[in-house]
């Protein structure tokens, strides 16, 4: 990226946020600041901030605020009264926007049905991971919630047996109440091929009660595409997809039929035409 496109950007940035001056603005803008000076780049072709190959875009949440999302989920189907803290777990959280609206979304759901749980302070703990350093930074720059949210870099498909997993394992039985997979599965998917998304989906499988899960639909991988070919790169596995247009149908047939979950939940289609699945381990599975 020419450093004139990362000087402008940096630069919007920098005045966007001025505009909101939350506290939590401010912190970010001291973090954003010193990535002004020392200028290490965001992964991005070209001039083009939405040319990123893992999804890993600056500013989504200037263009993708999590609201519509939230209010087409349905606290009351994620949330089974449980005699301890829940534990949930956010992949792919970007910088932490969404992973901190839905703590906030669901905290007071928890505490409402709940009552046994008498503190107040320990309800619930979300961990959000992704896979970019830079985000993460931001992510914890922004973090208004630190006792209850943990924001950790870590790649999900190399990095499965992190100890930041299995901390928070053993805090929920080995299973998160419920995994969130926001607007990630075709960055799996597009870097790491059918077996890699297969692997994904069996793997959070293995390590939820409930799966949250916004797919994205084919026509998103062809933008995806098109975006990195006006900066002169591909996906190298791109081609050798075979699930494509139905992966939508693919994701959902594959976590009932193979991974033994049921879908309980399908929310009516954002503006993005994305719609959030809601899916719950079967009972007598015994896994
Ligand atoms: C399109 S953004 C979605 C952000 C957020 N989930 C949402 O929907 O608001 C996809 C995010 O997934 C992250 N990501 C991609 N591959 C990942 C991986 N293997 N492990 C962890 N995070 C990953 C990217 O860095 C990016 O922040």
């Amino acid at each position: 990226m020419p450093v004139w496109a990362n000087v402008f950007i940096r630069f919007y940035s920098l005045i966007s946020l001025e505009r909101r001056k939350t506290q939590a603005d401010k912190n970010l803008l001291l973090l954003q600041s010193h990535h002004f000076l020392s200028m290490d780049p965001l992964q991005f072709g070209g001039d083009d901030p939405g040319a990123v190959t893992l999804g890993n875009f600056i500013n989504y949440y200037e263009f993708h605020p999590p609201e519509e999302r939230l209010n087409l989920l349905p606290d009351n189907l994620l949330l089974d009264r449980l005699n301890r803290p829940y534990v949930f777990l956010d992949i792919g959280c970007n910088t932490g926007a969404l992973t901190t609206r839905l703590y906030e979304k669901l905290l007071p759901s928890i505490k409402s049905k709940d009552s046994c749980l008498e503190s107040s302070e320990n309800t619930c703990h979300m961990l959000g991971i992704d896979i970019d350093p830079v985000l993460i930074e931001r992510a914890h720059g922004l973090n208004t919630h630190a006792d209850r949210i943990t924001f950790a870099c870590l790649d999900f498909m190399s990095e499965r047996n992190n100890e930041v997993f299995t901390q928070h394992l053993s805090q929920c039985g080995g299973r998160f109440d419920v995994i969130f997979c926001f607007s990630v599965c075709m960055w799996i998917h597009l870097n790491h091929g059918d077996d890699g998304l297969k692997r994904f989906l069996q793997d959070i499988s293995d390590m939820a009660k409930i799966i949250v899960i916004e797919p994205q639909p084919w026509k998103c991988y062809k933008s995806a595409v098109k975006r990195l070919k006006r900066c002169h790169k591909t996906f190298p596995l791109f081609q050798n997809l075979t699930i494509r247009e139905q992966v939508e149908q693919f994701i959902e047939d594959f976590l009932v039929t193979k991974c033994f979950f049921t879908k309980i939940h399908e929310s009516l289609e954002t503006k993005w035409g994305r719609k959030l699945l809601i899916f719950k381990q079967n009972q007598d599975t015994g896994r």
